[in-house]
């Protein structure tokens, strides 16, 4: 018999409001698409919607240059031949991510490194990034996990340093700025996501980001067929591939970024009183916070949990716990990447080919981290207060009455 008033055993469910709607949308996107599918012109190559939606996302990046795209991954690819990165180059990566980081490199003929991340922030740690350099590094990929913002100061550095380009993963960090600058820019290229579960959506899409005006005229080719900025239809410099966002994606993307920063404001406020909340509950530790972070992206809600002592199997329990408790899209988030076997057996066989070492990656923190992390997606910051105490009261009850779960 339940103890605990635990929802899978009988008791009340913490949460009685409603999870909070995602995706926001209402009349402005609706004129918005008529305006677009009435006009005809439905790609980039005959209307404007796109163009604009891209100045407006510069400007609120303060990036010199923003071409939208068809999704995050291929960002991050086009980012990655943009910058020269091609066949055998290695590019330093995070074991603690979404696939599309590491598959990116291999669709452009590079072989990912995983370096590990940190076991308070779960972003890319600048100190495993430079001890995985060799002389075949070519890139580094930090990515803002979450919405918040790894070191871009060391970043900058060690690209400085050893002559390589960085590409910052920003598609879970749209609207995070570190020290005062939008992210996107703090390295060489910029990469975003507007696929469904982001802050920022048309169900899917992406942009790239550059101040650098040589990097972004090769943005523009991998995206555009190869085209040369301002050149002639059948003029192509180069090989690239066809990466262009549609006009209606472009019409729903301005309306959404008219609404950003008020949901971003919004985000940041319940995350923060869901900080205090938690903040004296045993075997809970949300993520760490940094003072250089002058916006968080808040795209999750990350959180660790001693109580679990490294036992999956009490977090899968836990996790049911809190889904009976209303947080149905709560999840125990990233397996290891550095043991996924798709990416190291594309990765081993281009090593191999070209008779380059790849040593298994060791990765511990990150091993770690997927055994007693579990994260909330960003619309449960979207809700009122009364959700958020709701959320963290769900939280405090699964973690006070694990014993009852093992
Ligand atoms: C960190 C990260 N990188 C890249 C991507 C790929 O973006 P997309 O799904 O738009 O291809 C995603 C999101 O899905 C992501 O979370």
């Amino acid at each position: 018999m339940s103890t605990s008033g635990l929802a899978l055993n009988g008791g009340t469910a913490a949460i009685s409001t409603p999870a909070p709607v995602w995706p926001v949308h209402d009349e402005l996107e609706a004129d918005a698409l008529m305006e677009v599918l009435k006009s005809g012109k439905w790609g980039t190559t005959s209307g404007d919607v796109v163009k604009t939606f891209e100045g407006e996302f510069a400007t609120h990046q303060q990036a010199d240059h923003a071409f939208a795209l068809s999704n995050g991954t291929l960002a991050l690819a086009a980012a990655l031949r943009a910058g020269g990165v091609g066949i055998g180059d290695e590019v330093i990566v995070p074991p603690y991510t979404f696939i599309a980081t590491a598959s990116a490199a291999l669709f452009v003929g590079a072989v990912p490194v995983f370096a590990d991340v940190d076991p308070t922030t779960h972003l890319l740690d600048p100190a495993a990034a430079k001890a995985a350099i060799t002389e075949r590094t070519k890139a580094i990929i930090p990515v803002h996990l979450a919405g918040a913002i790894a070191d871009m100061d060391a970043f900058a550095a060690l690209g400085r340093e050893h002559d390589l380009i960085i590409i910052e993963d920003s598609a879970q960090a749209t609207g995070a700025a570190w020290k005062g600058t939008p992210v996107g820019t703090l390295g060489d290229i910029g990469t975003f996501s507007f696929q469904s579960s982001k802050n920022l959506t048309a169900g899917e899409g992406g942009v790239v980001t550059t101040n650098d005006a040589a990097l972004a005229d090769n943005l523009y080719a991998q995206i555009n067929v190869g085209r040369v900025r301002g050149g002639g239809w059948y003029e192509h410099a180069v090989v690239g591939w066809n990466l262009r966002m549609t006009e209606f994606q472009g019409a729903i993307l301005r309306s959404q970024l008219s609404r950003l920063d008020a949901q971003q404001k919004q985000r940041d406020d319940n995350a923060r009183l869901l900080d205090e909340l938690l903040a004296d509950v045993d075997g809970v530790v949300p993520d760490a916070t940094d003072e250089r972070w002058t916006a968080h992206g808040r795209h999750l809600y990350m959180m660790r949990f001693p109580a679990f002592e490294g036992n999956p199997e009490v977090r899968d329990a836990a996790l049911k716990a809190l889904k009976a408790e209303g947080l149905a899209s709560a999840s125990s988030g990233y397996v290891p990447l550095h043991r996924n076997e798709a990416v190291v057996r594309d990765a081993r066989a281009i090593a191999d080919r070209l008779g380059q070492p790849y040593p298994e990656a060791q990765c511990p923190v990150t091993d770690e981290l997927c055994r007693d992390t579990i994260w909330l997606p960003q619309h449960w910051m979207l809700g009122s207060e009364e959700t958020t105490r709701s959320v963290a009261t769900a939280i405090t009850k699964v973690v006070n009455s694990l014993d009852e779960l093992r």
